[in-house]
């Protein structure tokens, strides 16, 4: 079965604009403002994609067997002799039998990014944006990072024989992701600044060296990043979910998601959108200030702090896309404070599936609005655990030692998180011990 490619072209989500190239800095020229693709002469059999798409899972084609390059015919086209795949995508749904009576649903699913290669959902978006500096002949890669970025565009760059730049504010990323990055083999620059100014020396680094920028205001990573909403549609029997419910911090994943819906409903995919929410956490929540505060007509930036460093970030770039996902869908946006995010993650852990912090957002969010009654019991929700638990061991083992808010704000509020401690016990090497640990732990369970 054969099916056209696509052609795709970038059109500025601002002043509409529709460059043929994109700059550097993969801004618009006239407007300065982000760029996105469409593809104007879309015309697809539905059921025919539908097939096409379940068929490569038998195939023995590497891009077949990645779950981003298997759905190509929604991406724009990049010759296969440049693909990275590290066989991305392919992430389970799970149930959360648990976190659903928590929360009061009937069922509650998550789709897991975090079992991507790298265990983070950025490696969907990196399959392809690294796939596209390959193809334009760049030697240098580079991005700004709380730390998954980075790891997974080390880890491409390295598959594809490009060098990685990386920029990461010192101190303020979890072991796991810095260690990815260094063992992939990346120029690791631990700069003096948080993730925004990362960001800032970014912008200006590439207007002044040849090196492709891997962020996620490069569209390709958006493109690449869409295949999540498609797979978990697939993984639905293409019956949408009424809820979809995604971190928030440089905005990217939710504009992806969002877009994949959209473009999904256009093509007759699917034949409703699900409302997909954003959450952030509340000390780094310039989205949700800027929905609550001011309509949305604009976006005040802010020094983010938050213990879920994967979304300590204060000036979201991507933020004009997700507002525009929430209008259409009809989302909300809601914000979790430190010690809600702390029992969510050790709540979606007892359900043997765990993850890291800024992805427990998801289910802290949920409970809000779960509470307003924008949720109902019987509604299907998908959350979307965007990072694995072995990414911030730290955050784990002082939560359960008890040790994570000693001395913080939340230090109060942290006591009722006590009953989710599984703190370590440590025991003579004595089989008696052990046993009288065990009638312990029996009569407390
Ligand atoms: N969850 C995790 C685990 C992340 O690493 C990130 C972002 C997000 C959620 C938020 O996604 O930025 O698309 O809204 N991490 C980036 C990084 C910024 O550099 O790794 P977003």
């Amino acid at each position: 079965m054969t099916v056209p490619t696509s052609t795709a072209r970038l059109r500025c989500i601002a002043c509409g604009s529709t460059p043929d190239s994109a700059a550097q800095d993969f801004r618009c020229v006239r407007c300065g403002d982000l760029l996105e693709f469409f593809f104007p002469e879309w015309v697809f059999d539905p059921a025919t994609l539908k097939s096409l798409w379940l068929n490569r899972k038998t195939s023995r084609n590497p891009l077949d067997q990645s779950g981003v390059w298997r759905f190509r015919e929604l991406l724009p086209h990049i010759p296969e002799e440049h693909a990275i795949t590290l066989r991305e995508g392919n992430t389970p749904l799970y149930q959360l039998p648990r976190c659903a009576r928590i929360v009061g649903l009937d069922m509650l699913q998550a789709k897991h990014q975090g079992m991507n290669p790298t265990a983070s959902f950025k490696d969907t978006g990196m399959t392809f944006a690294a796939s596209s500096a390959h193809q334009g002949g760049f030697r240098w890669v580079a991005c700004a990072s709380t730390g998954n970025t980075s790891a997974s565009m080390a880890a491409y760059a390295a598959r594809g024989n490009m060098h990685s730049l990386v920029l990461i504010p010192e101190g303020k990323i979890s072991w796991g992701k810095l260690s990815q990055s260094l063992d992939y083999g990346a120029l690791t620059c631990q700069l003096r600044t948080d993730f925004d100014g990362c960001v800032r020396i970014l912008n200006e680094l590439v207007r002044q060296k040849p090196v492709c920028l891997l962020n996620s205001v490069n569209p390709y990573r958006i493109e690449g990043q869409k295949t999540a909403a498609i797979e978990l549609l697939e993984q639905l029997g293409w019956e949408p979910p009424d809820h979809i419910i995604v971190p928030g911090g440089n905005l990217g994943n939710s504009s992806a998601i969002g877009k994949s819906l959209l473009e999904m409903r256009e093509l007759k995919l699917i034949s409703r959108l699900p409302k997909l929410s954003i959450i952030q956490a509340q000390g780094a929540n310039p989205f949700y200030r800027s929905v609550r505060e001011f309509g949305g007509t604009k976006l005040e930036p802010m020094t983010a702090d938050t213990m879920a460093t994967a979304i300590r970030i204060g000036n979201p770039a991507s933020w004009k896309k997700a507002l525009r996902v929430l209008q259409v869908t009809g989302g909300e946006v809601e914000q979790v404070t430190e010690v809600e995010i702390a029992a969510a993650k050790a709540e979606i852990g007892s359900d043997g599936v765990g993850c890291e912090p800024a992805s427990a957002v998801t289910l802290a969010g949920l409970k809000i609005l779960t509470q307003r009654g924008f949720v109902k019991p019987g509604e299907s929700v998908v959350l979307i655990l965007t990072g694995h638990l072995l990414k911030d061991p730290d955050f784990t083992i002082k939560f359960h030692r008890g040790d994570l808010f000693a001395g913080t704000p939340g230090e109060n509020a942290a006591r009722q998180t006590r009953p989710l401690q599984r703190a370590p016990v440590v025991l003579e090497a004595d089989l008696g011990a052990v046993i009288a640990a065990l009638d312990t732990a029996e009569r407390n369970s």
